[in-house]
């Protein structure tokens, strides 16, 4: 049998370069290969503050995003999860081995609490365990995410094997596949590029003149320090997305150009923007096609679903038989 990968991103606005080089990247690489369910995980969506009238639109912008990029029907199912009830089932019977202290300590819990002081909800601590079953729902192996996601998985495998250890072999142990973009920076100059800070993404459907605007705020320095690139701030984040589109040829000769006092930012930006722009630009192409044809948009988010549901609940099966339900 082949193994299966599961991923999922949240519907919070269009897919940014974050998104695409640290998940469907390798979304991407895995469908050739294995039996893959990529998900828009609309029940994570909502543990933060949200609309709940354009929560529907979001949501079809992420499968419209995921077939542009190249997600391909025939390969992988593309679940909603929300359609999928399993997933809250498997959620809350996961949630009753594993302990709270766990999850109150996870990074990604308290980064949430200080961003939304007022909307700390039950749905936010149990954000790693319906991400758990979200994967072990479908028997999943291989999880493309990016580093941020690491604690994530840790829990996953953790709620695993104490599930096997309880009621017997059941899950396999997911491991994070793991992208050359598992970390792309902000564009303001710190931390990860992320849909949440303004001024820190580009959009996969962003033209040449939107990228070039975007990176042309991301702050440098007077370009007379020389030496070695820097670690962190806004030079080294342009340094990483070079690497990243660019090359290493083009990569070097900044560097080198950098090492020695004469780098030119106007010209690494525009460098930099053409590289990215050149690997986005068939995605706008496809999008526009996929947009047009809801049809056929619709019949894929059906059959995919319906798909999805029928191998859930054989995992449900067995689950709640095990646990003697
Ligand atoms: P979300 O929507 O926050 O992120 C979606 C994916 O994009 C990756 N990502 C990045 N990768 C590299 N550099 C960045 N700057 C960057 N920003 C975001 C994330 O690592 C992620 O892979 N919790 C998940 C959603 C989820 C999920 C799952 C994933 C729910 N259930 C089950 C896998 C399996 C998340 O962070 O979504």
């Amino acid at each position: 049998m082949k193994k299966r990968v599961y991923s999922g991103i949240r519907a919070t606005g269009r897919l940014h370069l974050g998104n695409y080089m640290g998940a469907v990247k390798g979304m991407l690489e895995l469908q050739d290969k294995y039996d893959c369910v990529f998900s828009v995980v609309d029940l994570h969506t909502i543990t933060v503050p949200y609309e709940p009238d354009t929560l529907g639109v979001s949501i079809r912008n992420i499968v419209l995003d995921y077939l542009a990029a190249g997600l391909d029907p025939k390969k992988c199912l593309l679940e909603i999860q929300s359609r999928v009830p399993q997933h809250t089932e498997l959620a809350y019977l996961l949630s009753t081995i594993y302990p709270v202290s766990r999850l109150e300590d996870l990074p990604t819990y308290k980064d949430k609490k200080a961003q939304y002081p007022k909307y700390v909800n039950m749905g936010l601590l149990y954000y790693p365990v319906l991400m758990a079953a979200d994967v072990l729902l479908y028997k999943g192996e291989l999880v493309p995410v990016g580093i941020d996601q690491k604690p994530h998985l840790e829990v996953m495998r953790e709620i695993a094997r104490k599930f096997n250890s309880m009621f017997g072999d059941t899950f396999p142990e997911p491991v994070r596949f793991k992208t050359p973009g598992e970390y792309v920076p902000s564009l303001s100059g710190t931390g990860k590029m992320s849909k949440s800070i303004e001024g820190s993404f580009i959009n996969l459907t962003d033209d040449l003149a939107t990228i070039q605007k975007r990176l042309a705020s991301a702050p440098t320095d007077s370009g007379e320090v020389g030496g070695d690139i820097p670690e962190s701030g806004g030079v080294a984040n342009l340094f990483s997305l070079l690497r990243l589109f660019a090359g290493k040829e083009v990569y070097s000769k900044f560097m080198q150009d950098y090492k020695d006092k004469k780098i030119r930012y106007s010209e690494l930006k525009e460098v930099l923007a053409n590289a990215i722009f050149k690997e986005l630009k068939p995605f706008a192409e496809k999008r526009k096609e996929f947009e047009a044809n809801t049809k056929l948009v619709d019949e894929v988010i059906e059959s995919s679903n319906n798909a999805c549901r029928q191998l859930a609940e054989e995992t449900m099966r067995e689950v709640r038989e095990k646990m003697g339900l």
